[in-house]
Parts: structure tokens; C-alpha cells; sequence
């Protein structure tokens, strides 16, 4: 039974509950895996694949997410490795981008690019087979945890920046980690002769 570490950078949860379903759903496929937060600077030997995301925050990912595949670049390019950003909120006036993808992380070019290049090369550097944006949540009663996010939940344009909700979309998530399942369980036929 193949083995997966999943590991997550979350600040309020929403990202952390993402990485829990994979894990299910990894597990009902009969894929073997292990959620770990990656500010516990989980060791990755020992797994045959590996599932990363972190939540977005002004267009990057957390410090722990970035720092884990950084640490882990060799290990995690020599296997099976998917990563996923959680981020948009549905309805978000900063959400206008057209794609996900730009509505998390910015443009692929230009001012506001720095987070998507970042993410982007991290992507390259581990060899990922995937990076899925997922749509994330917003609680406005969980207390800001970073000064940067408590300056950006008192502007004026905040209500509109930061709906309130939980957008995470289950389905797609699931249907997402079954994908990975497949890939993982599927034998691929060995040419005789
Ligand atoms: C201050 C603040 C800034 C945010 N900036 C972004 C952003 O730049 N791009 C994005 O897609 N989502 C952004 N979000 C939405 C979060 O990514 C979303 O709430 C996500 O689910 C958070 O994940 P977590 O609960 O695992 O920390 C922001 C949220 C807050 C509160």
C-alpha cells in the first residue's frame, strides 16, 4: 500500500480541513496517508508520495508551507508530489482576476507577481504533477493571528475584500484527491518480451 504524507500551512483551520478530507479519502481508496502541519517541520522519508498546500495571504503562501518544500525539495522531486494553494473567497471584490489561480496569487507578471512566481518555482522545483487552487474560508469572529492581517481586516474595502463564508468546495476537493489515489494505485502493465 502506497504511503502519503499530506501536509499542510494553515492559519485558521481552512486549509488544515482540506488536507484532513485528502487524507480521507486517500485512505478510502487504500492509499495509506499521514496529515502533518508544517510548522512541525514533519520528516518526509519513508513516504512514497506527497501532497503539500498552504493557505494564501495577500498573494503568498504561509512561511511554513514555502520553508517545508524548500528543506524538502530533493525528497519531494524524487517522488510523486501534488500541491494545492487554498485562497480565494467567493464574491471577493479582489476576485475578479478571471482564473483562481490569479485571484490567490496575483498575476503571472508584473506588480502583485512576486507570490505566483514564488509558488510557481517551487512547483518546478519539487516536479509536481499538480497545483490545485481551492477556494478557501473566512470567519470574521476567529481573531486575526498576524499584524499584517489585522491592518487589512480594518480598512474600509474589507467587507468586500474579505467576504465572510466558507467557500471550500468538498466535492472538487475529493474528486481531486481521488485522482491522486488513481495515479498511485494504478499498476502500470511491464512490456514482456
Ligand atoms: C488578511 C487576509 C488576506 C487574504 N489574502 C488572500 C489572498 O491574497 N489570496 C487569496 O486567494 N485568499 C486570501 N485570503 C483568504 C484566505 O486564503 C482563506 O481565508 C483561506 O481559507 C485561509 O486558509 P487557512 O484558514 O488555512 O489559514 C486572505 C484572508 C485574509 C484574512
Amino acid at each position: 500500500m502506497p504511503r502519503v504524507q499530506v501536509v499542510h500551512a494553515s492559519r485558521h483551520g481552512g486549509t488544515a480541513g482540506i488536507a484532513e478530507r485528502i487524507g480521507e479519502v486517500l485512505r478510502a481508496e487504500g492509499v495509506e496517508a499521514v496529515v502533518a502541519r508544517a510548522g512541525d517541520r514533519p520528516d518526509p522519508s519513508g513516504f512514497d508520495a506527497y501532497v503539500v498546500g498552504s493557505g494564501v495571504y495577500m498573494g503568498n503562501w504561509l512561511k511554513e508551507g514555502v520553508e517545508f518544500l524548500e528543506r524538502n525539495q530533493g525528497t519531494l522531486a524524487s517522488r510523486p508530489t501534488w500541491i494545492f494553494s487554498s485562497g480565494p473567497l467567493r464574491g471577493s471584490t479582489a476576485g475578479t482576476k478571471g482564473s483562481p489561480l490569479e485571484d490567490a496569487l496575483g498575476p503571472e507578471e508584473g506588480p502583485g507577481s512576486g507570490g505566483r512566481k514564488k509558488v510557481a518555482a517551487l512547483v518546478t522545483a519539487v516536479r509536481a504533477r499538480d497545483h490545485h487552487v481551492f477556494y478557501g474560508a473566512f470567519d470574521p469572529n476567529d481573531p486575526p493571528k498576524a499584524m499584517a492581517e489585522r491592518f487589512v481586516r480594518l480598512l474600509p474595502a474589507a467587507k468586500g475584500v474579505l467576504p465572510a463564508g466558507d467557500f471550500r468546495e468538498w466535492e472538487v476537493i475529493e474528486a481531486w484527491a481521488r485522482t491522486i489515489a488513481r495515479e498511485l494505485t494504478t499498476k502500470v502493465p511491464v512490456a514482456v518480451g
